[in-house]
């Protein structure tokens, strides 16, 4: 398949370049930097600078669009949650005017989200039918979703990717963890009752690959391993796999000042299911967090 990616140049971009290149598709990789493209995605991944270079006549038979500001990585100031909305809906909004107005369109859209689209939901489990949250994570989810289901009026099959905690060896939420963990400061955070919904790298790329072939999956599935965690649990297990203690607790008004709302990311979560995926018969190499650490640390 031709198949453009946006976000290719990321954490979860690069990895799926990879596992789509060895399945022989050939890849064009939507970026700001497009002289990078050929060094963090392979090779033979054509670079495409702006979205203008999509004319009618260009044929993709399927986009995945992962581009998005790191949500986290700064204060979220009126300026900082625009980029934050523009990267991802404004683009996909361009993105689906590029599939309207080609001539032969793409089979399949497969669109960024995440777990945050429920909100801090306590110890419920969300299946995909759950709710809608109504903060700032969640509004953003929501309209780039509502953005992406667009391409459904051009008969193109849309699969939201609900995406969880990705953990992989280089970059990523386990990267930023190793080393206060490795120094014996790692730490529960507030209460340590929220929950983490992850998914190991390879069982992510894994799933995508099947959302892209089995053309009766459709609308949101959640991208998690069937067994999320509390915070306290996650900090025990990666403490332990590091062998390394863990007795600390960064409490939640310290984490509220310092990052203001940003804190709600670490501070409150969702229990989510990857309901869909297991219904259609998937499996997951790494169900279990012990496994999935001892694979990214330990081999
Ligand atoms: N990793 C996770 O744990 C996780 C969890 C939930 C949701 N997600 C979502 O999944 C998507 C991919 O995640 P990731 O971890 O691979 O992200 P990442 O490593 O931060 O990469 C995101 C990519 O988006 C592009 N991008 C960033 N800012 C942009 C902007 N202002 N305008 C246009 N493009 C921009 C960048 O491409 P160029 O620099 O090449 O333009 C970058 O390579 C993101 O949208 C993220 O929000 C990730």
């Amino acid at each position: 398949m031709r198949i453009l990616i946006t976000g290719g140049t990321g954490l979860i971009g690069r990895h799926l370049c990879r596992a789509l290149l060895s399945e022989g598709h050939y890849l064009t990789v939507l970026s700001r930097r497009p002289a990078m493209v050929a060094v963090k995605c392979g090779a033979t991944v054509q670079a495409m600078a702006s979205l203008n270079e999509w004319l009618p006549d260009r044929t993709f038979d399927a986009v995945i669009n992962l581009a998005g500001e790191p949500i986290v990585d700064a204060y979220w100031s009126a300026r900082r949650k625009q980029v934050l909305r523009e990267s991802r809906i404004t683009l996909t909004e361009k993105l689906v005017q590029c599939i309207a107005a080609a001539k032969q369109k793409p089979a399949t859209l497969l669109s960024g989200s995440a777990v945050g689209y429920y909100g801090d939901s306590g110890d419920m489990e969300l299946h995909e039918n759950a709710p809608a949250g109504n903060d700032l994570a969640a509004q953003l989810c929501v309209d780039w979703e509502a953005a992406a289901l667009l391409a459904e009026q051009h008969d193109v099959r849309v699969c939201l990717l609900r995406t969880g905690l990705v953990l992989s060896k280089n970059g990523g939420l386990l990267e930023r963890m190793l080393l206060p963990f490795k120094l014996g400061l790692g730490a529960r955070l507030g209460n340590g009752r929220q929950w983490m919904s992850w998914i190991h790298i390879a069982d992510y790329v894994a799933s995508v690959l099947r959302l892209l072939d089995d053309d009766q999956m459709r609308g949101p599935f959640n991208m998690t391993a069937p067994q999320p965690v509390t915070n306290a649990e996650f900090t025990r297990t990666l403490a332990k796999s590091l062998h390394r203690p863990a007795f600390l607790f960064a409490p939640e008004p310290v984490l509220r000042l310092a990052m203001g709302e940003r804190a709600a990311l670490l501070l409150e979560g969702q229990r989510v299911l990857p309901a869909k995926l297991v219904a259609a018969g998937g499996q997951f190499k790494y169900p279990n967090l012990a496994g999935a650490l001892d694979d990214l640390l330990h081999q």
